[in-house]
């Protein structure tokens, strides 16, 4: 039912621009409810989600498995801290690490955290195992990275937004530009004390930048070859995301330390996690890393449910195949629309180029028209827009919606 109030919008809006800090620029949407791939504003009306929350709702808008696993443990248990056991941890343990292949995990609650106890767990495992000398040992992350927002991940991001006047920084990260074994080997070269190398398999942020076929393999071997931890963001493109359980699946690479978080719950509860095997993880011993809420029986249950989900209803392979036809529609419906210079992606991680400058507001501006036409979407750039809907999709739904962002971009025309 459409709600005729139009001020219900204006009010939300007004009251998280009154009270909350101004953190976002979120697009000017209030959205109400969710199921699959859809969701609804407060007035009533209904959009496909092309973001999923930042790819965290890969299983689709309050799957009823997920909220039914949910609803049935926060009758019972949500939270002991990890000062005692609780019956659902180890379930989840077991499960998550037998679906990753890894020895273990550690659990945590946001992205960044996980990132942080990567971070932590390179490092002590270099002082450790790798004798290298206390207080230096480096990690070498890539160029343009994004891998959350705390003080140490700001610290090797070269997004002057994220960073400036957050100092004084962490030190102990060599950046080097993405796609690059050859800077790889250079920096290893030059540098005896490199403890890790961290990456994300597919730059999300960065505007969904795909490295070239042969990268991650590389990158792995030369890691390997120079006793180098290989760890893996995959907090944006894990989970199926991409058209495989994981993206380093898409050149066979094990990473020594999987940093996972969004999707490994279906959004329905912030669950983050690592897994390593024992040799890495056994560095971590107790009362030297934890989190109060990582690891309640809540997550646990939330994301045993997500993951099942993932498996039963074969996301992967969706995203594979839909993703394929997304980028071969839109491709082919480029060379037609100046807008678009370039498509690019994995499975249903997919952005369009804009023909315009970085700073420029057409990417913008052309979400609040499908965002008019019934598709929610997000500019990573003034210049780059990114589609990632939900993993449940189905091959009739995604037609609908390239028909609305063709129409979109043949009716829009840029205000001068
Ligand atoms: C690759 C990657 N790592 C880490 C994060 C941080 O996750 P969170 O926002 O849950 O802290 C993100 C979030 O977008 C991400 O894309």
């Amino acid at each position: 039912m459409l709600n005729k109030d139009k001020n219900l919008s204006e009010k939300a809006i007004a009251l998280e621009n009154e009270y909350g800090a101004h953190n976002y620029h979120p697009l000017p949407v209030v959205l109400h409810k969710g199921e699959g791939v859809y969701v609804w504003d407060v007035e009533g009306k209904r959009y496909y989600d092309f973001l999923s929350a930042y790819s965290a709702v890969n299983q689709g808008h309050c799957h009823p498995k997920i909220i039914n696993a949910l609803k049935d443990q926060a009758e019972k248990l949500t939270l002991t801290s990890r000062a005692f056991y609780n019956d659902k941890l180890g379930e989840f343990e077991k499960y998550v690490t037998g679906f990753f292949n890894f020895d273990k995990v550690l659990p945590m609650n946001s992205g960044a955290e996980a990132v942080e106890t990567a971070i932590k767990l390179c490092r002590k495992y270099a002082y450790e195992k790798k004798n290298i000398p206390e207080e230096e040992a480096n990690i070498i992350v890539c160029e343009n990275n994004f891998h959350g927002r705390t003080t140490t991940i700001i610290s090797f991001s070269n997004d002057e937004d994220a960073r400036k006047h957050f100092g004084p920084y962490t030190p102990g990260f060599i950046k080097i530009p993405y796609d690059d074994t050859d800077a790889l080997e250079e920096a290893i070269k030059n540098n005896k004390n490199i403890s890790g190398f961290l990456v994300e398999p597919i730059q999300g942020e960065a505007g969904v930048f795909v490295p070239h076929e042969g990268f991650l393999a590389r990158a792995k071997e030369i890691c390997e070859k120079n006793d180098i931890l290989f760890i893996a963001d995959e907090v944006q493109t894990g989970v199926a995301r991409t058209g495989k359980l994981l993206a380093v699946d898409h050149e066979n690479v094990k990473p020594d330390i999987l940093i996972l978080g969004k999707a490994l719950s279906g959004g329905a509860y912030p669950v983050s996690a690592v897994l390593a095997n024992n040799d890495i993880m056994e560095v971590i011993k107790p009362g030297q890393h934890g989190s109060t809420f990582g690891g309640n029986p809540l997550a646990a249950a939330v994301a045993l449910a997500a993951l099942t989900v993932v498996k039963e209803e074969k996301l992967a392979e969706n995203a594979e195949k839909l993703g394929k036809i997304f980028r071969k529609e839109l491709s082919a419906f480029a060379e037609e629309n100046h807008f678009i210079k370039k498509v690019r992606g994995k499975g249903l991680l997919n952005a369009v180029l804009i023909n315009d400058t970085v700073d420029s507001s057409t990417a913008w501006d052309l979400c609040l028209k499908l965002r008019d036409n019934g598709l929610l979407a997000k500019p990573t750039h003034g210049n780059i827009i990114r589609f990632a809907p939900p993993l449940v999709m189905n091959e009739e739904q995604l037609m609908d919606c390239i028909r609305i962002i063709k129409k979109t971009f043949s009716e829009f025309k840029k205000e001068e």
